[in-house]
């Protein structure tokens, strides 16, 4: 299932997410992937694993026109000179000529200014066709008026945390009044059971209404929460290591849910974040060097 991007460009709506996925574990799930008929990964350069991306690409043997390769600036390269530097350090690592879609990982609210100057960077990119799509992540709605008040090219893309339990009206509502596509990470929502990350947070996996829907298709809460973002227009990209959860993440293809059933999955929506707010300046994050390529 393809989605057409407010400049014309098609990006595959389900993606393969690399947050979390080891150096060593990424090439060979990229390789996973590709074989089961994902064409969309989506990394950063804060993952550390754009090397093991690209290399996954190549070894898969697809062209790499093939692959919609996304990929995001981290803050402590935010700046015009330095978010231009950033597309060196990226496409280095993933050993290619361009990107099909560059993102600013996050609005940085101790310096917004900056943020604006990335993204002029990145519109530069645009028009010299270094990348075929630009966009944000993180946005929320003040966040993009601001930007599309200081810039010239509304972003193609706002990815941002959106699963059952956290639906983000007002941003999908600000995306689309903009032409804006929303993209759901921890759209299966890996941030209320990643291991480590607080085990008394409530897990959207165990979710009672989810198994009922998924019995009644014969599929699991995590394809019937994938299916959910694609009849809604969402793009997701749901992060797997695992061969056989790869495969089934993208075993979405071959059911509909009905308007009952898409309105109970709203319905389970807690209007509360489990990731950082992104009106937060974690410093020490934000300092985090991405390094050369
Ligand atoms: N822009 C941002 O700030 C931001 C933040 C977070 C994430 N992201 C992007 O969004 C992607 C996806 O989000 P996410 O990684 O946070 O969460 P997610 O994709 O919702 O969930 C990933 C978690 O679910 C497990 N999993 C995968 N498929 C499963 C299945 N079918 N059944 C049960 N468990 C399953 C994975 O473990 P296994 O690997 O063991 O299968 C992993 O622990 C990221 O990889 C990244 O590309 C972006």
């Amino acid at each position: 299932m393809e989605l057409t991007l407010n400049n014309g460009v098609t990006m595959p709506a389900l993606g393969l997410g690399v947050f979390q996925s080891p150096p060593e574990q990424t090439t060979a799930a990229v390789e996973a992937a590709l074989a089961t008929g994902y064409r969309h990964i989506d990394t950063a350069a804060a993952y550390g694993n754009e090397r093991e991306v690209g290399e996954g690409i190549r070894s898969s043997g697809l062209d790499r026109s093939d692959v919609f390769v996304e990929t995001k600036v981290w803050v402590s390269d935010y700046g015009y000179d330095e978010t231009l530097h950033a597309w060196d350090k990226a496409t280095g690592k993933l050993g290619v000529d361009y990107l099909d879609l560059l993102i600013l990982h996050q609005p940085a609210p101790d310096r917004f200014g900056k943020t604006i100057a990335a993204y002029k960077a990145l519109e530069t990119l645009l028009a010299d066709g270094r990348v075929r799509a630009i966009g944000v992540s993180n946005f929320m709605p003040h966040h993009l008026e601001q930007l599309l008040a200081a810039t010239d090219v509304v972003p193609a893309v706002n990815q941002v945390e959106l699963h059952p339990f956290f639906t983000q009206p007002a941003v999908q509502a600000v995306d689309t009044d903009h032409g804006i596509l929303t993209q759901a990470w921890s759209p299966i929502g890996g941030i209320t059971f990643y291991p480590g990350w607080g085990e008394s947070r409530r897990n959207v996996m165990e979710d009672p209404t989810l198994a009922a829907i998924g019995h009644t298709h014969g599929k699991s809460p995590a394809q019937i929460m994938l299916r959910w973002h694609l009849e809604q227009g969402r793009s997701a990209i749901p992060k797997s290591t695992n061969p056989a959860r790869i495969a089934e993440n993208f075993g979405v293809f071959d059911f509909e849910l009905n308007a009952d059933e898409l309105a109970a999955i709203d319905a389970l929506d807690t209007g509360v974040r489990n990731g950082p707010d992104p009106d937060e300046a974690r410093l020490e994050r934000f300092a985090m060097v991405i390094p050369e390529a």
